[in-house]
């Protein structure tokens, strides 16, 4: 969606993938602060979201969303106030249809209430919607209700930002063409979710990495494949599968939106999620969605991201039960003919040289990744006599 808001991935916090339905005012207060105590805030991290949850069943009688008071007992314009106060953002989720996802019936959604609830989130300086697309109409199970329904959102959005000066990063929680490459999204959503939901196991982080990394041709500044929130911290993984998850999601230039609770991660957590080399790889300007080099269909994958600078950034991960040893070139990877290449352990933060291979072997589903720069160019086209003439 062309509106400026998101040039690179938004980089945030979320609660649902800890929490489910237990979000409140506290947990978001203290997440707030956390994310600026462990330093998530400076290597980037903005916003500060609000998922499914947070409203009484029902609108008011001047049919407003209410926020539970039991839950927000301040309001969310104070909730807001507390996290701008830190240099952060604050985001919220909303649905499409009837009611939202959870179970249970669901809180009241935005369906002709769009414009209204629109205004209502400018109101309360709310800078991000995840907008869900549950409980909708019998009539409405398929893309093009879906996308309609996202357009009213998208232009109530856009008046209310018109009438109140608040701008609201729009993500996308489409239900209907997962794995799809759609072309309509990109002009609706600042992002758009590519997948069912994560869950915190391994197999279903992989199951999500093959649908999203199919669709890089729809990414760039602005507009965003969403692979769904991070688990990383959330302990059904190993550290060496979240930290695969970080790098592949880094790689293929994702939403970063941490789904751990911050107030008590480890410090491998933190580290996984501060690792400023990744973050620069998944906030580069360029915006381009890293591919794969080789198809990974032997659960051997190389992935190649190009930056903005003319380097590339690899990822070569081990998707397989067993060890393996994985390489790819400069030449593979897209890179120009340099007699000697700068290779940037993204994990180690240091560089070494290499004349153009790149080799790995790594324990099964671990991965490593490098940021790759031509370091001298070749004297092509120098011909010999030259070099003959200078020396005689
Ligand atoms: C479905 C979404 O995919 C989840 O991320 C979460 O927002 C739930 N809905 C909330 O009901």
């Amino acid at each position: 969606l062309d509106n400026g808001l998101a040039s690179t991935p938004p980089m945030g916090w979320n609660d649902w993938n800890a929490f489910g339905c237990g979000v409140d005012e506290q947990l978001v207060e203290q997440t707030a602060d956390a994310m600026v105590s462990s330093g998530m805030r400076d290597a980037g991290y903005r916003y500060v979201n609000i998922d499914d949850c947070w409203a009484l069943p029902n609108r008011d009688a001047a049919g407003e969303l209410v926020p539970d008071p039991a839950k927000f007992p301040h309001g969310i314009a104070a909730l807001a106030d507390h996290v701008h106060a830190r240099g952060l953002k604050l985001g919220i989720y909303q649905d499409a249809g009837v009611h939202t996802c959870s179970k249970g019936g669901g809180f009241s959604g935005s369906l002709g209430h769009e414009r209204q609830d629109a205004m209502r989130f400018a109101a309360w300086h709310v800078d991000y919607i995840k907008y869900d697309d549950c409980n909708v109409p019998a009539d409405g199970q398929n893309v093009d209700s879906s996308i309609a329904r996202y357009v009213a959102m998208r232009d109530a959005l856009a008046e209310a930002t018109a009438a109140t000066g608040q701008t609201i990063v729009f993500s996308v929680c489409e239900k209907g063409d997962y794995g799809v490459p759609n072309s309509a999204w990109p002009g609706i959503g600042n992002l758009w979710r590519t997948t069912y939901d994560i869950h915190d196991n391994y197999g279903r982080m992989v199951w999500i990495l093959h649908q999203n990394v199919a669709l890089a041709d729809l990414a760039g500044p602005n507009r965003w494949n969403d692979p769904d929130m991070l688990e990383v911290g959330n302990g059904g993984m190993t550290d060496v599968e979240y930290r695969s998850h970080f790098a592949l999601w880094a790689e293929m230039a994702a939403p970063l939106i941490a789904g751990t609770d911050l107030r008590t991660m480890s410090p491998a957590t933190r580290e996984i999620l501060t690792n400023r080399d990744l973050i620069a790889v998944d906030q580069d300007p360029l915006g381009a969605q890293g591919r794969p080099v080789t198809d990974g269909a032997d659960g051997h994958w190389a992935l190649s991201k190009p930056l903005a600078d003319g380097s590339r950034a690899v990822t070569l991960f081990n998707e397989t039960d067993a060890p393996a040893t994985i390489s790819t070139t400069a030449a593979q990877l897209g890179l120009a003919p340099s007699v000697d290449y700068q290779l940037r352990d993204l994990w180690t933060h240091t560089t070494t040289e290499s004349a153009g291979t790149i080799t790995d072997t790594l324990p099964a589903h671990g991965s490593a990744s490098y940021r790759v720069t031509p370091s001298r160019w070749p004297s092509v086209g120098t011909p010999p006599h030259v070099a003959v003439g200078l020396t005689g």
